[in-house]
């Protein structure tokens, strides 16, 4: 396979933006792409933000942030990444939309490209069926905030290629991160467990066993977590959450798993976590 050089990304969203951030900081180019150029611009502005307080930091020189800045090529043009060695899309939990992205991208890439999903627990393998290259397809999941979690889960579909696997290992310490290797079940690894973790957390509150603060607060002095899992929810984004945990419940068909009305009705509700600036809690 060859090296990769330029990695595109697909969707600036939370995800999508840390991952370039990451790649463009570790040397690589990167092409980020998103539907209009507002998400697009969004995406670099929470970038830019991330750099300044590491420049502010003495981490960063501001030369070494305009570099950064500067191998991010951004894009509302599919097309555009015909050009990259290897892709991470990050867009919106949903099945079908990353198929149909997907079925396109195959048409648009040269046949060695690798395509990894940041899913954060779908099918690695039915995303891999609709192109032509399901032994170079795979999963590379980012935790958030990209530029902070060290973890990256690689998860193997069905007919993911060992080559496939040891390149994406390979890139994933090249960034910076540390890989598990996955074989493919819902939500993977980490989320398997922490997504019903916050469910239950959201059953507590919603139960009225406790406030959001005092339960966030016996998370953190009681399980020496760094953050309360409603905060977390919260930095999670509870849309997101949301597909997450339906996925868990729709895929095991066990109604041990089945999502917190309270969280469905917060998503309603419009009431997203921090980027809406109010979930459990509220942001400025
Ligand atoms: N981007 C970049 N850096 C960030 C950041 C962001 N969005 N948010 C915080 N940081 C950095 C800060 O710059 C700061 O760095 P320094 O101390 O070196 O200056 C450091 O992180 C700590 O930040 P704060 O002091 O502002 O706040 P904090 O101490 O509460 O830490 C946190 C923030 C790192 C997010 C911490 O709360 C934490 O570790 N929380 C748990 C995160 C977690 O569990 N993530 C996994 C979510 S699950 C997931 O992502 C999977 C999925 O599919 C849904």
């Amino acid at each position: 396979m060859a090296t990769v050089k330029t990695i595109g990304v697909l969707g600036a969203g939370i995800m999508g933006a840390g991952i370039a951030q990451v790649a463009a900081q570790t040397g690589y180019q990167v092409i980020m792409r998103d539907l209009t150029d507002d998400f697009v611009s969004r995406g670099l502005n929470n970038i830019n933000k991330n750099l300044n307080r590491d420049v502010q930091k003495n981490r960063l020189s501001q030369e070494e942030a305009q570099a950064i800045l500067g191998r991010i090529k951004v894009t509302t043009k599919i097309n555009d990444l015909a050009a990259a060695d290897f892709v991470i899309e990050a867009v919106i939990e949903q099945m079908e939309l990353k198929k149909e992205v997907y079925r396109e991208l195959d048409q648009i890439c040269p046949e060695h490209v690798v395509f990894a999903s940041n899913t954060s627990g779908l099918s690695i393998t039915e995303m891999a069926s609709v192109t032509k290259r399901p032994d170079k397809f795979i999963g590379m999941h980012f935790f958030n905030p990209v530029p902070v979690m060290k973890l990256v889960e690689v998860i193997k579909g069905a007919r993911t290629a060992e080559e496939t696997a040891q390149l994406t290992i390979e890139l994933a310490q090249k960034m910076g991160k540390e890989p598990i290797v996955v074989n493919e079940a819902p939500l993977f690894v980490v989320n398997r467990i922490l997504v019903p973790m916050l469910n239950e957390a959201m059953f507590v509150l919603m139960e009225g066993v406790a406030c959001a603060e005092d339960i966030d607060k016996g998370m953190k002095l009681g399980a020496n977590h760094p953050i309360g899992p409603l905060a977390l929810a919260d930095l999670i984004g509870l849309d997101t959450l949301l597909l997450i945990a339906d996925t868990l419940y729709r895929e095991t068909g066990d109604s041990k798993y089945r999502p917190c009305p309270l969280l469905r009705k917060m998503v309603r509700a419009g009431h997203l976590g921090r980027k809406t600036g109010r979930g459990f809690y509220t942001y400025n």
